[in-house]
C-alpha cells in the first residue's frame, strides 16, 4: 500500500508506534519516498522539456498531449535564474509534497562563455584545461539555476561521417577517458552542497559513434571486443570519476536497442560496475522502443525500458501513463520502481534542494558570473591551445600584422554561429568574437583589410566571384575561412561527402589560380577531405568551432602571438572511402604497409590517411632521443620506466605534446598496431632540452583473452614515443610471465552480452 493511499491518521498512528530508535533513523528521503503515492513516484521519474510544459504540447507516443510541471520531477532546457525560479514556484506551491525539480541542460562545451567544441578541446589533449572549462560551464550555468547536465558526451568514433564527432574527444579510448574523466570532474568541481557543482551525465551509452555508415541513429553493430577495448573504458572513467548519471543512447547494439538493454544497463552499469548513479534516457528513445520493432504498444515502452534499468523517461511519457498499470498489474516491481525514485531524490538530497529548492536559481549570481572577462580569458586560452597547424609551407606563418593588403575571404569569416559551433549551451552568437574581427583586432592600424563572403558551405552560388578575384591579384595576402557551417555538424547532421562543401571549393580554385600567398583557416565540426585545391594552400590551419573567443586565438596564433601547440584528435582520411580510418589500426596478414600488390591497400587511394591522428605542427621543431627503458626484459608486477630527450631545434619557444605508444608484438589475440598510452605537454625555450618520463605498469601490458578475461601475457613488446602515431622513435622489451588479472582499480568490464 503507497503511503498516500493509507489514511494520514493511520498512518501517523503507525509511525507512532515506531520505536524511537527508527524514528531517529528516518531519512528524510525514506520519510518523503513513504508518503509518496504511486502516481507522484512515477512523476518523479518523468522529465518535460521546456518548451512541453505549462499549455506546450509534449510529445507523447508520438502525439502531441499538455502536461502541467507539477507531475514531473524534472525539466530540460531551462536556461535562466527568472524561468528556473518560476517553474521551481510552481511546483512547490502547487503539487502536494512539494518535491524541487531537477532542471536539466546541455552543457557541453560551455553556457554564456562558450569554450572549445568537445573535439576541439581534445586536440590541446590537456584534461587539465578541459577541466577548468567544465568549472566555468558549471559555474555560469548553476547560476542560472541549472542543476544537471548532460555531458560530456564520451562517445568514441572513428567515422567522421557521423555528424557528433564534434561533440566527443576523437578516436582514441585512452585519450577519451582522460578527457572524461576530466570533464566529470569540472563539472561536479568540489560536489554537492556546492552551489556550483553540476550533476554530469556521461552519454551516449554505449557505440553510438559506431552508427553504421556514419548515419546518425543508425545500427551499431561490432565485436564484444570492440566494444571493451574502444567504447566502453570512457564511460568506466567517467564512473571511476563520480558521474552522476548515465544517458543510454538512441542506437541499438546488435539487435538489442540500448534502452532495453537489460545486460550493459543492469548487467554491466549496475552490478558489475557498481554505477549507483541515475540512467535517463534520451529524449523519446523509450517511445522509439516500438519504430524499432521491440515494442507492440505504448506500455512494452515503459515496461521494457524500466525493467532493463533505465530510471528516468526524457521526453516521451510512456511511463507516466502507463507504469501505473505496469506496477499494479506486477509486470514491474514496487521494489525497482521505489529504487529508481529513491536514486532521483537522493540527487535532490545532495543538491541541497530540500533545503532551499532555489538556492541555485539566483539572478545577481547570474549577472556577476557570466561572460566575465576571466572566463574570456580562458576561452581564448582554451582556444589558442585547440588549434592544429596542418601546413605551413615556406613558413608563410607566422604572418606579420603589418602584411600589406589583406583579402578574407569566405562567408564563415563573419559567421559568429559558426563561431561557438553546435550543443552552445545558453551563448548569444553576438557575443562572439569572428575570424574577421579577430584579424581586425591584431592587424596593424591602417592594414587595409577587405573582407568578401565569396562562397559559403551552404551553396554553390558564387558572389562577387570576379569582384574577389580581382581584390585577390591586387593583394599581398589572402585568408580563407573554409569549412562548416555550425548547422552541418553535431546531432542528424552527418555527411556521406566530407568535401568542402557549397562553392567553396570553386572560391579556392579562383584564389589559387592568383598564386597569391594563401591561407586556410578550416572551421569545422569533423575531420574534412581536404581535396588537392585546399592541400595547394600555403599554409592549412585547423580551428573547429573555437566558442566566444574564435577570432582572437586564430589571430594569436597565424601573427605568432601563440605558437600552435594542438594535436589531432582524430584521423583526417584522404577519401571518404577509407572509412573507418584510424591510427590503432591491425596488421592483418597482409600488411596495407607491405610491398607487394596482394597487400590490404586500394588499387586507387593509398591506404594511408592524409593526416594522422596525433599530428600537428609548430613554428618551431622538436627532436627526440630513442626512448630509454628501465628495464629491459621485466615481470608482469614490476613497472617500466620509459625516457625521452626532446629538444626544442627551433628559433621560437613552443609547446610539444608527447605522445607515448605500445604494440604487444604477439598475444593470444591479435593486437593493434600501437595503443595510445600517454602523453605529456611540455614547454621548451629554442635550443632547450628536456627529459620526458612516462611508466607503463600491468595496466597498460594486458589484454583481454579470447574469452574476454582480463590477463598480461609473457612475451615482447614495442613502446613508441614521438610528436604523432606514426613515429618509428621505439624501443623494446619482454615481460617475462603472465598473469590473470582483475586490473587493481578497474571493475575490468567481463562478459557484457552473454
Ligand atoms: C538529444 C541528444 C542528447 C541530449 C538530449 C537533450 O537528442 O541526443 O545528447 O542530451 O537530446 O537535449
Amino acid at each position: 500500500m503507497d503511503g498516500a493511499t493509507m489514511p494520514l491518521r493511520l498512518a501517523s498512528l503507525v509511525l507512532a508506534s515506531l520505536p524511537l530508535v527508527a524514528l531517529a533513523q528516518n531519512d528524510p528521503v525514506e520519510d518523503l519516498l513513504a508518503k509518496m503515492s504511486l502516481e507522484e513516484k512515477i512523476g518523479q521519474l518523468s522529465q518535460l522539456s521546456i518548451q512541453n510544459t505549462l499549455t506546450g504540447p509534449v510529445i507523447d507516443q508520438g502525439e502531441p498531449t499538455q502536461m502541467p510541471v507539477t507531475l514531473v520531477g524534472s525539466v530540460l532546457g531551462a536556461s535562466s535564474a527568472q524561468a528556473t525560479r518560476q517553474l521551481q514556484e510552481q511546483v512547490i506551491n502547487g503539487s502536494r509534497l512539494r518535491i524541487p525539480l531537477l532542471f536539466a541542460y546541455d552543457v557541453v562545451h560551455g553556457f554564456r562563455t562558450v569554450f572549445p567544441v568537445p573535439l576541439a578541446l581534445a586536440s590541446a589533449w590537456d584534461p587539465d584545461l578541459a577541466q577548468r572549462t567544465a568549472r566555468v560551464a558549471a559555474i555560469e550555468a548553476t547560476a542560472s539555476g541549472v542543476h544537471w547536465t548532460f555531458a560530456p558526451m564520451v562517445d568514441i568514433s572513428r567515422d567522421p561521417r557521423w555528424g557528433r564527432v564534434v561533440e566527443g574527444a576523437g578516436e582514441d579510448p585512452f585519450l577519451g577517458s582522460a578527457l572524461a574523466a576530466a570533464l566529470v570532474h569540472g563539472f561536479k568541481g568540489s560536489g554537492a552542497p556546492d552551489i556550483s557543482s553540476m550533476l554530469a551525465t556521461a552519454k551516449h551509452f554505449v557505440a553510438y559513434g559506431a552508427a553504421e555508415g556514419g548515419r546518425d541513429y543508425n545500427v551499431a553493430d561490432l565485436s564484444e571486443r570492440t566494444l571493451r577495448e574502444v567504447y566502453l573504458p570512457p564511460f568506466q572513467a567517467a564512473v571511476a570519476a563520480g558521474v552522476d548519471a548515465i544517458m543510454p543512447a538512441f542506437n541499438e547494439l546488435a539487435g538489442v536497442p540500448m534502452n532495453s538493454h537489460t545486460a550493459l544497463l543492469t548487467g554491466l552499469l549496475r552490478k558489475q560496475w557498481g554505477f549507483a548513479g541515475l540512467l535517463v534516457s534520451d529524449f523519446n528513445a523509450v517511445w522509439e522502443l516500438g519504430p524499432q520493432g521491440i515494442a507492440a504498444t505504448p506500455a512494452d515502452t515503459a515496461r521494457l525500458a524500466f525493467n532493463a534499468g533505465v530510471d528516468i523517461e526524457m521526453a516521451s511519457q510512456s511511463y507516466r501513463q502507463h507504469l501505473p498499470t505496469l506496477v499494479r498489474n506486477g509486470q514491474v516491481s514496487r521494489k525497482n520502481l521505489d529504487d529508481a525514485v529513491r536514486r532521483v531524490l537522493k540527487a535532490k538530497q545532495r543538491l541541497g534542494l530540500f533545503d532551499d529548492p532555489y538556492r541555485y536559481s539566483d539572478e545577481a549570481r547570474e549577472r556577476a558570473s557570466q561572460l566575465t572577462p576571466q572566463h574570456r580569458a580562458l576561452a581564448r586560452e582554451a582556444a589558442q591551445k585547440s588549434i592544429v597547424l596542418l601546413k605551413n609551407n615556406d613558413a608563410l606563418l607566422p604572418l606579420s600584422k603589418q602584411p600589406g593588403k589583406v583579402l578574407v575571404v569566405g562567408s564563415l569569416a563573419s559567421d559568429a554561429s559558426a563561431t561557438i559551433g553546435p550543443w552552445a549551451g545558453a551563448a548569444h552568437p553576438e557575443d562572439s568574437v569572428t575570424v574577421l574581427q579577430g584579424l581586425r583586432n591584431a592587424l596593424a592600424p591602417g592594414t587595409q583589410i577587405t573582407y568578401l563572403p565569396g562562397a559559403s558551405p551552404i551553396s554553390q552560388h558564387l558572389q562577387d566571384i570576379t569582384l574577389v578575384e580581382k581584390v585577390a591579384r591586387d593583394s599581398d595576402l589572402i585568408i580563407a575561412v573554409l569549412g562548416e557551417t555550425a548547422e552541418q555538424s553535431g546531432e542528424s547532421h552527418s555527411r556521406a561527402d566530407l568535401g568542402l562543401p557549397g562553392g567553396q571549393i570553386a572560391l579556392l580554385g579562383s584564389l589559387l589560380k592568383t598564386g597569391k600567398p594563401l591561407v586556410i583557416v578550416l572551421m569545422n565540426g569533423r575531420p574534412l577531405v581536404l581535396d588537392a585545391s585546399v592541400q595547394q594552400a600555403h599554409a592549412l590551419l585547423e580551428t573547429w568551432f573555437l566558442g566566444s573567443e574564435t577570432g582572437n586565438a586564430v589571430a594569436d596564433v597565424l601573427f605568432g602571438d601563440v605558437n600552435p601547440s594542438g594535436k589531432l584528435p582524430m584521423t583526417f582520411p584522404r577519401h571518404v572511402g577509407q572509412i573507418p580510418i584510424y591510427y590503432a589500426h591491425k596488421n592483418t596478414g597482409r600488411p596495407p604497409s607491405g610491398d607487394g600488390s596482394y597487400a590490404s591497400a586500394y588499387i586507387d587511394v593509398p591506404w594511408t590517411p592524409l593526416y594522422p591522428f596525433g599530428f600537428g605542427l609548430s613554428y618551431t621543431s622538436f627532436s627526440y632521443s630513442s626512448p630509454r627503458l628501465s628495464h629491459t626484459r621485466l615481470a608482469s608486477t614490476q613497472t617500466l620506466g620509459v625516457e625521452v630527450t626532446v629538444t626544442n631545434t627551433g628559433k621560437r619557444a613552443g609547446d610539444e605534446i608527447v605522445q607515448l605508444y605500445l604494440r604487444d608484438d604477439v598475444a593470444s589475440v591479435t593486437r593493434p598496431v600501437r595503443r595510445l598510452r600517454g602523453f605529456r605537454k611540455i614547454y621548451l625555450a629554442p635550443g632547450e632540452s628536456r627529459s620526458v618520463s612516462f611508466s607503463l605498469d600491468q595496466r597498460d601490458f594486458a589484454l583481454l583473452d579470447e574469452h574476454f578475461s582480463p590477463k598480461v601475457e609473457a612475451g615482447s613488446f614495442t613502446v613508441f614515443v614521438g610528436p604523432d602515431s606514426t613515429t618509428t622513435n621505439q624501443a623494446h622489451f619482454e615481460v617475462s610471465d603472465k598473469r590473470q588479472l582483475p586490473i587493481p582499480g578497474q571493475s575490468v568490464p567481463v562478459a557484457v552480452l552473454d
